[in-house]
């Protein structure tokens, strides 16, 4: 009998189809339900519904999560990894003292978005999924998107822009040049996650108009130019849902209305409603765990799901296994090329510096000078983020190596300070770094600056040739940053600015503030007092050299800011609801308060709701529209050279118009120029902001005297508005003009866009918020 059964077991194995490209229908109907619902449910160890294990339980150590295998049918487990500065596995292996698996540090994506070059961010993140391919993971969880709706966000350094079109464009680029490699991505977060602040729980009451054209329409951009894999569904909840349960998010909008086919996976929690998830077109739960899988099966059995709808999802995910290296039995070398990848991100590093001021052309630098360099992030720098987003390189160059490296010397016995303070804060039980502490180091992460003494400043000035101050600001996920000694300077930074200005400035030497931040801080106050600030975010693990090379000139930044630099954290009109200072009680853990902790509270504004009073007046839109003064415009960055535009011509086309302006290097050195393109609409209708960015280019390296005509396309589908009262995108007939702009303030160039006939595209009416966002009004100044 035994004999007979194993006969019988073996035929029916022979008969299991086995998983291709081309017989996904086959499988799905061989499949039971239980083998189903565990391709809908991932799994941090590899086993089925019964707790058998079915594959390897660490595949690659270190990545966040897996799906799972179903081994009966060919199908075999894939690996998830984060992203999005570079690939985050575990560097050193247990029992495995052969080698490390350090991952390169890129630079963080607001600095990727500073360099507004498409071009450079593929090349970068080709370089960065080549080690996602090569260490053996599927899918990288980027790039981070999210809008940066406030400048407080402790996400804010993961994700590009305060701009829809940047924003889509760059993560449109990024991932082009991940995916190039035959690995996944995982654009994030599925939306409105736009502050850390109770992350799982806060609702985003959003208008319909500002979500479409803000919050929606990077995801839109990058999805349908560059088809991510995956998706990753927010936290958060969005209008009334959570985005993991909103079919209108999922579904009308991703792929009915954008046509998406990939898979949309959860953010990595476990929440109730599982079911639901699966119902609105979430395929996958990550990181998964045993009771969803019992979840969807029982639901399966009572009819609240039904087989057509487990099915679709078993459907996607086949179709996005068969894609990845892992069931294509790619043999990953386990050994890509760092030193390559190195030298790929101190190149866009410095590229992509944003030159804030630099008065009397006190930048570049000889190279040679002796510079008194201040500020305890010179050493303690900051390369990444905290959180999923840190990735675990093997070194990071500090501020103080960087400028060795580029020739400078710097005071040794000021660096021997700073160095003491550091390892007494590290040997201290009140050390100051990781305010979350544990394997994430959640939320914010830094050494606090320390005050140097006056007569030791003066002493400085005497002895070196000009002063550098590092200001260093981390942050990440789990929390928000603060207005106060955050946004805004310490009282200690403000007078290390004042100090060693007068000091240095006495003397006729110069000071020159380098800018290691996550986020947007105060300059206005301060700037005047200074002659050079370079905006270098959190430039990655080559970021210091990279610093190195743009002061002495062997770089000419050509960043420009993909968000304003307000003079005052209120003018966003954002922070009137925004947590700006929010101290976590000690019931909120670093997910936020948890879903039965919400039943039990008096729900509390920016908390636990978030009105999007502003609507779509975010950063610039807001800025340029009302009026108001800023500190550092959109766009805004300068170069070691000058450039003119000449010769804007805007040209009618089938869909649209393309754009073109030529630009001339006018001044001594070889750079690189971004133009912005936005288009101001005709009065009438909808309300507008003065202006929108919609296209942008960037010339190649022009040498002094050398011109370039950079072409832009824009659509009249990217120049509409979104109308609630009829659920379309309308673009009214009339003149639009077109500006050609070196910054959202400096516009270089005009040319008028005449639409004859005006143009409609009608959409779904969905994602309407429970009650009406009581939305500010902006007059046009
Ligand atoms: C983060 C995601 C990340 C995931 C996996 C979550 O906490 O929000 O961005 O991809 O963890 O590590």
């Amino acid at each position: 009998m035994l004999l007979a059964a194993a006969a019988l077991f073996c035929s029916a194995a022979f008969a299991q189809p086995q998983l291709r490209p081309d017989n996904i229908e086959e499988v799905i109907k061989a499949m039971t339900l239980q083998e189903k619902v565990t391709l809908l449910v991932g799994g941090s160890r590899a086993v089925n519904i019964d707790g058998v294990p079915t594959g390897t339980t660490d595949l690659v150590p270190g990545a966040a999560g897996v799906t799972r295998a179903v081994p009966r049918l060919g199908i075999p487990q894939t690996v998830l990894a984060d992203g999005p500065a570079g690939l985050r596995i575990t560097p050193v292996r247990q029992g495995d003292n052969s080698k490390t698996y350090y991952c390169t540090g890129f630079p963080v994506g607001t600095l990727l978005a500073s360099s507004w070059d498409l071009d450079l961010v593929q090349e970068v993140t080709t370089a960065m999924g080549n080690e996602v391919l090569e260490y053996g993971v599927d899918v990288l969880l980027a790039p981070g998107v999210n809008i940066h709706r406030n400048p407080l966000c402790g996400r804010n350094f993961e994700y590009f822009s305060e701009d829809p079109v940047l924003s889509g464009n760059m993560a449109a680029a990024y991932i082009k040049g991940v995916q190039s490699n035959g690995v996944g991505t995982s654009i994030k977060h599925y939306a409105t996650n736009n502050q850390e602040t109770n992350r799982n729980e806060a609702e985003s009451r959003v208008s319909k108009r500002a979500l479409r054209e803000i919050y929606l329409k990077n995801f839109e951009i990058a999805i349908k130019d560059a088809d991510p894999w995956t998706v990753m569904s927010s936290y958060n909840k969005l209008n009334g849902d959570y985005t993991q349960q909103s079919e209108g998010l999922l579904t009308t909008v991703l792929r009915d209305e954008w046509g998406y086919k990939g898979i949309v996976m959860t953010d990595w929690g476990a929440k109730a409603g599982t079911v639901k998830s699966a119902k609105s077109g979430n395929d996958l739960m990550e990181p998964g765990n045993q009771t969803e899988m019992e979840r969807l099966i029982a639901a399966a059995q009572d009819g609240s799901i039904s087989m057509a709808e487990i099915d679709r999802n078993v459907r996607n995910m086949l179709n996005y296994i068969v894609r990845t290296p892992r069931f294509k039995g790619y043999k990953f070398s386990n050994n890509p090329d760092l030193k390559a990848h190195a030298q790929v991100a101190r190149k866009a590093a410095g590229e992509a510096m944003v030159l804030l001021r630099n008065e009397n052309a006190t930048l570049p630098l000889k190279g040679n000078e002796k510079v008194a360099l201040y500020g305890i992030s010179s050493i303690d720098f900051v390369a990444g983020g905290t959180g999923s987003g840190n990735v675990n390189k093997a070194y990071v160059v500090n501020l103080k190596e960087g400028l060795e490296n580029a020739g400078f010397t710097v005071d040794k016995a000021l660096m021997d300070y700073y160095k003491a303070t550091i390892d007494y804060n590290t040997a201290s039980t009140a050390l100051t770094r990781g305010s979350g502490g544990g394997f994430f180091g959640f939320g914010s992460s830094k050494q606090a600056e320390v005050a140097i003494p006056t007569t030791a400043i003066t002493t400085e000035a005497n002895a070196n040739d000009l002063a550098i101050i590092c200001i260093g600001r981390n942050a990440g996920e789990g929390a928000d940053r603060k207005m106060m000694d955050d946004f805004e300077l310490t009282s200690i930074e403000r007078e290390l600015i004042q100090n060693v200005s007068t000091a240095f400035h006495a003397q006729g030497k110069k000071v020159v503030v380098v800018l290691n931040i996550g986020g947007v801080i105060e300059t206005n106050s301060w700037k005047y007092l200074v002659d050079a600030i370079l905006l270098p975010w959190s430039p990655g693990q080559e970021g210091a050299n990279a610093i190195g090379d743009v002061l002495v000139g062997k770089v000419n930044p050509s960043g420009k800011l993909p968000m304003t630099f307000p003079i005052n954290f209120m003018d966003h009109p954002s922070s009137a609801n925004f947590p700006y200072n929010y101290t976590r009680p000690t019931n909120m853990g670093m997910m936020g308060f948890g879903g039965n902790q919400n039943a039990q509270r008096q729900l509390q504004k920016d908390v636990d709701y978030v009105e999007y009073e502003e609507g779509i007046y975010v950063g610039y839109r807001y800025f340029t529209t009302a009026g108001v003064q800023v500190s550092y415009p959109f766009g805004f960055g300068l170069s070691y050279t000058t450039f003119s535009y000449s010769k804007p011509v805007v040209k009618a086309t089938a869909n649209g118009f393309e754009a073109t302006v030529t630009v001339t290097n006018t001044g001594k050195v070889a750079g690189k120029e971004v133009v912005e393109l936005y288009v101001s609409a005709p009065a009438g209708g909808l309300d507008k902001p003065a202006c929108e960015l919609k296209s942008f280019a960037k010339t190649r390296e022009l040498r002094p005297g050398e011109s370039q005509t950079l072409t832009m396309k824009v659509t009249n589908y990217d120049i509409a508005s979104f109308n609630e009262a009829t659920s379309s995108w309308e673009a009214p007939a009339g003149n639009y003009n077109v500006y050609f702009a070196a910054s959202v303030a400096d516009v270089r160039a005009s040319a008028v866009y005449a639409l004859k006939k005006a143009q409609a595209w009608k959409m779904h009416d969905t994602l309407a918020p429970t009650n009406p966002v009581n939305e500010i009004k902006v007059t046009r100044k």
